[in-house]
């Protein structure tokens, strides 16, 4: 029989408190992923990813900023104890600070799928930078590696368009 996980939800919080780490994988299948972020006060990327996203806020309030299909940017506002929806391949940056904690459920990469990580000038908004991975282990917190790449290279921070150099937050 396979494990049939139940999470002690305020357990996890005390661990993701008091370790520093952001996110805690609780399960991970090809149809269904959940884990448990903290919230990253320097997040100022877009993840572009073809799974549907669902996020329950139990403790403070995300700012859940998104670019609409002619890229213009809009932001959600889901307070503590609200639930959100966010369909795949829409461009999104959920905001929140980090003693703020969401529980978020997507479904596993499939085969040949490739997560985008997109940064856009503070000054003119053209894409300055995309990064590109293979999502095949959340464990691996795709998103901090993908911000050492970026903020690291001076190039990829510097606005072709404009000149403007975005700053590590
Ligand atoms: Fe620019």
């Amino acid at each position: 029989m396979r494990e049939m996980p139940v999470i002690d939800l305020p357990t996890v919080v005390r661990e993701l408190a008091e370790s520093g780490k952001r996110v805690k994988v609780l399960w991970q299948e090809p149809d269904s992923l959940a884990f448990f972020a903290r919230g990253r006060e320097y997040r100022s990327e877009f993840h572009v990813n073809a799974s549907d996203e669902f996020t329950y806020m139990i403790k403070g309030t995300m700012n859940l900023h998104f670019r609409d299909e002619n890229g213009k940017e809009g932001i959600l506002v889901s307070p503590e104890g609200s639930t959100n929806f966010m369909p795949g391949n829409v461009p999104h940056s959920p905001r929140f600070p980090p003693d703020a904690f969401a529980l978020i459920l997507e479904r596993g990469r499939r085969e040949g799928e490739v997560d985008r990580f997109q940064w856009f000038c503070p000054g003119c908004d053209s894409l300055l930078h995309e990064e590109r991975a293979v999502v095949d282990d959340y464990r691996k917190d795709f998103v901090s590696r993908t911000y050492s790449n970026f903020f690291e290279n001076e190039k990829h921070c510097t606005c072709k368009k404009c000149g403007n150099v975005m700053a590590m937050p």
